[in-house]
């Protein structure tokens, strides 16, 4: 079987420093890297920055900058917000780099062969802050500001030489497509508007800009600036050295696993990004995902909003893993969620906290006690133990599909009802009045750090840092993680030294405790 996986992000504007939106589409897509790599998958795991078009341009002027020096700085703090997330990307592109420009350059050049531009000329409404094209049906005017409907960006009219792509040419293929590849377009409800939108009637779309000049040339005609979303989508595939096919990045990891998005950009990779590759003839990306938004109060967080929650401030009051948990957790995938910090403190006190910081103390100081700090030697096990034990292995196959369908909410809620269920086991067993049943004592307890194991593993690629840390008291490390050893009863090794660890979730003392 072909275990490779590849795994994409959007690329970021860099018009504005990160937030919480940005921080999500990136943890979520780490969540899914890691989770395949502890499956035995090589992963390919891209983000990183979309940094032409006049947004990026007019946002340079403001600043008084060269727009590459502007971008060179803000790419930057994307970078580092890579490293603060503890992202596992295996790459991070710009889209001024030389090895993308060639790709665009080529892309465009193909479409150009197969018939698929042709020049005319553009006059209706743009928005920039969007970098898109809207219809006269989908813009409102609200006090005099004429506004796109879907985003609330303002829009502006413009008029000028272009070079079209023939979208409508490919609408019955397109159709086609997502009705053969019925999982194309995920979840389903995104698949539903991008269908009906479809079937609406597609029309050709302007591809290049003619009245600014940040970004990649036509060829042939360096008065034309590409069109920075067809520039920017063609970063999954500059990222593996197309057009060489016979690179090994594209030979292993083209077509995509799933490009993962904000459902904001759906059209552009649902629709754009497919008929793009069908003209070059290249084949489709298995899975477009398009997620909720992270709401602040009820409207989606954004710098024009200006109601920004910054990932970088609650990092530092309350750690990155509690945050990966809580967005991981909390934000229904595939839905829009609330960030709110009550929630993020009761995450932290219940689940983390309690549930599995407690549970790995209160066992390994038992251990510590009772069985000489070792991994206990065993018989058998009874029925109780089993029933625990059993769910992993049972579950196993069931876990991997559904979170090939990038059912977060199924892996997250296997693990909580786990973890309520090791701590319940523990205290129904009640091995502190076995000391004179050490055999059953021994099982408790083997059963208890098996379960701990489990759930650590299981774990990892949510809270991969606490999970390293955790993982000493059996004196492993994540690199020892892997999933298909979640089933087995017989991992740990009687014998073997349990370790105490440090604390690993603080507690957080709420004001209205
Ligand atoms: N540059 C384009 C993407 C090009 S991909 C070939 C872009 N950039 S963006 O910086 O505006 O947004 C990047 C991603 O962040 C999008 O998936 C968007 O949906 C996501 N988010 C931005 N704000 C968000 C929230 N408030 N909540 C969740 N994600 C949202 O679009």
């Amino acid at each position: 079987m072909d275990k490779n996986y590849y795994i994409t992000t959007p690329i970021y504007y860099p018009s504005a420093k990160p937030h919480m939106g940005h921080a999500y589409s990136s943890i979520i897509a780490d969540f899914f890297a890691r989770f395949k790599r502890i499956d035995g998958f090589d992963v390919h795991f891209l983000t990183g920055t979309d940094e032409h078009g006049l947004k990026i341009q007019r946002a340079a002027e403001n600043k008084n900058l060269d727009p590459l020096d502007f971008c060179d700085q803000i790419s930057q703090t994307f970078r580092d917000l890579s490293k603060t997330l503890n992202l596992s990307n295996t790459d991070f592109i710009r889209t001024t780099e030389d090895r993308h420009k060639k790709t665009v350059q080529y892309l465009w050049a193909e479409l150009e062969k197969n018939n698929d531009i042709y020049l005319s000329k553009y006059s209706g409404w743009y928005s920039v802050s969007d970098e898109a094209y809207y219809n006269e049906d989908e813009i409102i005017d609200i006090d005099g500001k004429i506004i796109a409907e879907a985003s609330g960006s303002l829009v502006e009219w413009i008029e000028e030489e272009s070079y079209f792509f023939r979208l409508s040419k490919w609408q019955d293929k397109l159709l086609d497509y997502y009705e053969k590849n019925i999982d194309f377009i995920s979840p389903k409800s995104r698949r539903n508007e991008v269908v009906s939108f479809v079937k609406g009637g597609l029309k050709d779309i302007s591809i290049s800009r003619k009245t600014f000049s940040w970004g990649i040339k036509v060829p042939d005609n360096p008065d034309h600036v590409i069109y920075v979303w067809l520039d920017a989508l063609t970063n999954y595939i500059s990222a593996l050295n197309y057009p060489d096919t016979s690179d090994i990045l594209f030979k292993k990891f083209w077509p995509a696993s799933v490009h993962l998005i904000g459902k904001d950009i759906l059209r552009f990779h649902a629709v754009y990004w497919p008929a793009f590759l069908m003209a070059a003839k290249i084949p489709l990306p298995h899975k477009v995902y398009g997620h909720g938004w992270i709401l602040s109060g009820d409207v989606k967080m954004s710098k024009s909003k200006g109601n920004i929650l910054d990932p970088i401030d609650i990092i530092n009051t309350y750690g990155l893993d509690p945050l990966r948990y809580y967005l991981i957790k909390e934000v229904s995938f595939g839905n829009d969620g609330n960030i709110s910090k009550d929630k993020l403190e009761d995450c932290i006190n219940s689940d983390l906290a309690n549930n599995y910081g407690n549970l790995c103390q209160r066992v390994t100081a038992f251990a510590e006690k009772n069985c000489f700090s070792k991994v206990p030697k065993i018989k058998n096990f009874n029925n109780d133990d089993l029933v625990m034990l059993n769910k992993f292995k049972e579950n196993l196959e069931k876990i991997r599909q559904e979170i090939d369908k990038q059912n977060i909410n199924f892996y997250i809620s296997f693990i909580v009802s786990a973890l309520f269920e090791a701590n319940k086991y523990f205290n129904d067993q009640e091995p502190w009045k076995k000391k004179n049943d050490k055999d059953r004592l021994n099982t408790i307890v083997y059963t208890s750090l098996e379960m701990i194991r489990k759930i650590s593993f299981m774990l990892y690629p949510i809270i991969p840092d606490s999970i390293d840390r955790a993982l000493r008291i059996f004196n492993l490390n994540s690199k020892d993680i892997n999933f298909e050893s979640v089933a087995s009863h017989d991992y740990l090794k009687a014998g073997n030294n349990i370790n105490k660890i440090d604390i690993l979730f603080k507690k957080i003392e709420k004001k209205d405790d």
